[in-house]
């Protein structure tokens, strides 16, 4: 909402005496002796500014050597803003421990209006890591009535301005998301954020076109939940991004695909949520879609030789006389039916009208569906990782190291066949809750489920329930949504 995107400062004094606060970082060696980090020269010539010894200062605070950890030394200088040196702690220098460091810089100036001059990293990937992170760190999303806004200005100590300008395309698209996955349900109805869509659309340049009403009628899932709450009711959004100026003809472009689920608010419909504290994170029931809509607004700034197209299955699943019933059977984008057991396993019946859309009408060389859909997924794998699932063992490792290197980390969990007859329904194709046999395994089986509509394409499922939002302000995140996936699948779709 009002996040701070960091511009970039020449590596010299008088560029960094200018910022009210200037930020360099620490590491320890192996012989557990601290070192400052950062351009040394720029380092020592502050340090003789300001006549301190920086050395001596961080001793004096006994680090540990923890990535994140930040120390505050008063300085000051006749001609210079400067109040502030941070010294902030590189931990092991791997680049999980570069974002940590970085939010932490972020997340002490947080809605405040200073100017931060942060000099803490080299290198492309820690550069790129370390600018993304400051502005995850500084975050801040409310809807206070107090209207001034407090924002810090972050100036990076490059010369690489390639580098920031890709780090902030990536900032500011995990800001959407993150943006959208807070606004509350009652701003947030699937209209509003297929409107959202459109704007996106406008100011980065892909094609949005938005069905609604009558044009679902193909799309039983969408509607099946969706109708609940039947003002303004269910949207599906395709979003396409071509590359401009493409030599080669688009249409022998690999072509991606992506699926988001969008509840905008999930009650569990008439199988309502229970204990039904558990209902008000569920505003974030769309962070799916939130994730594809930003990764193509970033793919649209950085021109990437593919194509993309980006499916939003928006819809709220409300409890009124519309709701659907445990016990409907529903035809689905293709004609599959299925037995709805369980109004709130409603996740996978909008992804199944997606998934088969797009393989009936798409022709996707990939296609990857990401979902808030399961709780099991977080019972599993907790808040760090997301569940996937994909029977691509190549394109998964591919992903498990895109995950760890962007920090959006993901876990290859396994298809597992032998829990294949869960899904039979004595009346429809299958039954979507996949509880005929006690499994217990609900991410699982929820993948499986989504599987059938998937044809023959090379598909992999991520399941982000638990990594979508956070519980905690802490590290990169704040309390709320998290923008997860917005990285993964931006840098995924860069390295085709
Ligand atoms: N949106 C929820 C999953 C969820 C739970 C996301 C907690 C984030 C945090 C999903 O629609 C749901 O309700 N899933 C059910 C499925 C069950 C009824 C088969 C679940 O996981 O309990
Ligand atoms: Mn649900
Ligand atoms: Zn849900």
């Amino acid at each position: 909402m009002n996040e701070a995107f960091a511009q970039s400062a020449p590596i010299t004094v008088e560029s960094a005496v200018r910022s009210h606060a200037i930020a360099f970082s620490f590491s320890k060696n192996e012989n557990d002796e601290f070192l400052i980090e950062g351009p040394s020269q720029l380092v020592s010539q502050i340090a003789k500014h300001f006549e301190v010894i920086l050395l001596d200062e961080l001793t004096f605070f006994s680090p540990t050597g923890k990535a994140g950890e930040l120390f505050e030394i008063p300085v000051s200088a006749t001609d210079s803003e400067t109040e502030r040196i941070y010294l902030v702690g590189l931990g092991d220098k791997s680049l999980a421990s570069i974002r940590l460091a970085a939010a932490a810089v972020g997340r002490k100036v947080r809605g405040k209006n200073i100017q931060v001059f942060a000099a803490c990293t080299d290198g492309v990937d820690e550069s790129h890591a370390f600018a993304v992170s400051l502005t995850l760190g500084s975050y801040v999303w409310n809807l206070k009535s107090d209207k001034e806004i407090k924002s810090p200005t972050f100036f990076i100590a490059t010369n690489d301005q390639e580098t920031l300008d890709d780090a902030v395309v990536i900032a500011k698209a995990i800001c959407t998301a993150r943006d959208l996955v807070h606004t509350p349900a009652n701003i947030k109805n699937p209209a509003w954020l297929a409107d959202q869509a459109v704007q996106l659309g406008k100011e980065f340049g892909f094609e949005v076109k938005v069905l609604a009403g009558k044009e679902l009628a193909q799309f039983g899932g969408l509607r099946a939940v969706g109708n609940s709450s039947p003002k303004p009711g269910p949207r599906f959004v395709e979003l396409s991004y071509q590359p401009r100026n493409s030599k080669k003809n688009v249409n022998a472009l690999e072509h991606v695909v992506l699926v988001g689920k969008g509840i905008t608010f999930d009650t569990g419909g008439v199988s309502l949520k229970r204990p039904y504290d558990t209902m008000i994170a569920m505003k974030s029931d769309m962070a799916g879609a939130a994730a594809i809509l930003a990764t193509l607004s970033a793919i649209a700034q950085l021109q990437p030789k593919v194509r993309v197209s980006a499916l939003m299955m928006l819809a709220e699943n409300a409890l009124s006389g519309t709701s659907q019933r445990p016990s409907d059977v529903i035809t689905h984008f293709g004609g599959t039916t299925v037995e709805v057991i369980n109004t709130d396993a409603e996740g996978r019946l909008v992804l199944a009208d997606g998934l088969a859309y797009a393989d009936a009408n798409l022709d996707p060389d990939y296609l990857v569906d990401i979902a808030t859909l399961t709780g099991a997924a977080t019972l599993g794998l907790g808040r760090q990782y997301a569940a996937m699932y994909t029977r691509d063992n190549d394109l998964a490792k591919e992903l498990v190291s895109i995950g760890e290197e962007s920090g959006d980390k993901v876990w290859h969990m396994p298809l597992i066949d032998d829990y294949q007859d869960s899904l039979e329904s004595d009346i429809a194709d299958f039954n979507h809750t996949a509880d005929k046999a006690k499994y217990s395994a609900g991410s699982v089986t929820a993948a499986l489920f989504l599987e059938k509509f998937v044809g023959e394409r090379r598909w992999v499922h991520l399941d982000i329930a638990g990594t979508a939002r956070s519980e905690v302000d802490a590290g990169e995140n704040v309390k709320g949504g998290t923008g997860f996936g917005v990285r993964l699948l931006t840098d995924w779709i860069m390295s085709l």
